[in-house]
């Protein structure tokens, strides 16, 4: 009797242990399901990895064939990241536009944290003052009618001298094909960079790539690409520590590399400006970075409030706008001359246009044929490849 009535006490306790574990999982889905909204519907994720084999080589494709099977809104599990897609232009501006300041900030990655100094940047700030500081101070000192007119002589300086190389190219090469990217690329940067740091930064004095400029290219070009790359760290945080793919100590590298070359450019800022101080001359630069330089040591921010820029917040701005700004207008030029090359004529218009407003040749010797006025045709073709 003794016997049995202990092995009871040690089967019943035993049998509510499986009990329980069994409908654990079970008890727990109930729960979860009362409190939570159910997902939108998507296809079912595999454990660990989620959905990530469902997107394929080419995602794009992939979700609009998901679209078609689940409807305009899908959810989708990538390694552990919940995320939601939205695939037709009424859920899309349901996002962007009603709901956006719920939807503004941009998760985290390991793009932000290693290339972007620790998310300290503009771009991955979270919506808040931080990042309206960040904009305010981009649409005061860069965007603004007023700075756009300051800089203007600056846009057409660099255009001329590009005028100037693709003409010289065309003499020289004999009918050979110019390579136009790089040509873009010294353009669009030193015009940047005039704007931002009061220097250029690459090609020689007649608008060639030189090796500086190949430099500086390739950290661009390497900059977009790791910020762009798919890093399974990013999605599976238990294996972040292992660097499969390498991603992060590329970024690591290139972030050491644009540093250094911004640090210097900071460095130079500072001592003209000490030096223009002490004589009282007050010539100090006019660029965006003197700008920044002086929020750091101005008693009010840009908002009239009190938050004072540090060196890391200055140099992870500039590094956005290096990398947000060069790489996109020059694919946006080169795209348009590629459809233009490919609609020969509407390129035949825009090319009378021109003739139209500026005289053969003259435009080479002038600032900068394109300030010309009226070009409305033109205008609409560069307005389109933007839109697009
Ligand atoms: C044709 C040229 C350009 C195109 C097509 C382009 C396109 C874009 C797009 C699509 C976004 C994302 C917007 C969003 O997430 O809501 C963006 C953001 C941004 N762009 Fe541009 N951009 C261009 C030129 C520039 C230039 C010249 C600069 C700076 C000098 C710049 C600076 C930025 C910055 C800082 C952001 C992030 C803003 C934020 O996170 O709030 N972009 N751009």
């Amino acid at each position: 009797m003794d016997s049995t009535a202990s092995s009871l006490e040690i089967l019943i306790p035993t049998f509510c242990v499986v009990l329980i574990i069994y409908f654990l999982p079970k008890i727990r889905h109930i729960l979860l399901k009362r409190n939570k909204l159910s997902y939108p519907p998507g296809p079912k994720p595999w454990p660990v990895i989620g959905n990530l084999p469902h997107l394929g080589m080419a995602v794009h494709q992939s979700l609009a064939a998901m679209a078609k099977t689940y409807g305009p809104i899908i959810y989708l599990r990538l390694g552990s990241v919940d995320v939601v897609v939205a695939c037709s232009a009424s859920i899309a501006s349901q996002f962007l536009k009603t709901h956006d300041s719920n939807f503004s900030s941009r998760p985290p990655n390991s793009g932000a944290k290693y290339i972007a100094y620790n998310n300290q940047d503009f771009v991955f700030a979270p919506y808040g003052r931080r990042w309206r500081m960040f904009r305010k101070i981009c649409a005061v000192h860069l965007f603004s009618s007023k700075a756009l007119d300051e800089f203007q002589y600056v846009r057409q300086e660099e255009v001329a001298v590009l005028t100037k190389a693709l003409a010289q190219s065309s003499k020289n090469s004999k009918g050979s094909p110019v390579k136009l990217t790089d040509l873009l690329t010294v353009c669009i940067t030193n015009a940047l960079a005039r704007v931002l740091l009061g220097t250029r930064v690459c090609g020689d004095v007649e608008g060639y790539a030189d090796e500086k400029s190949q430099d500086f290219k390739n950290m661009i070009a390497e900059i977009m690409v790791l910020a762009g790359v798919f890093n399974i760290g990013d999605f599976i945080p238990s294996l972040e520590w292992l660097d499969l793919q390498g991603v992060a100590s590329k970024m690591k590298n290139i972030h050491q590399r644009f540093d250094a070359f911004l640090t210097k450019i900071i460095d130079n800022h500072n001592k003209i400006n000490a030096a223009s101080n002490e004589k009282g001359n007050g010539s100090k630069h006019s660029d965006f970075l003197s700008k920044l330089i002086g929020y750091k040591e101005e008693d009010e921010d840009v908002d009239g409030g009190e938050w004072k820029l540090t060196d890391t917040d200055i140099k992870a701005l500039l590094l956005n706008l290096f990398t947000a700004g060069t790489d996109t207008s020059t694919s946006t030029v080169e795209w348009t001359l590629a459809e233009l090359i490919r609609h020969p004529n509407i390129l035949a218009e825009a090319q009378q246009e021109l003739d139209s407003v500026v005289a053969y040749g003259l435009g080479l010797s002038r600032a900068s044929p394109l300030m010309v006025h009226p070009k409305p045709r033109l205008e609409a073709h560069v307005y389109s490849s933007i839109k697009f």
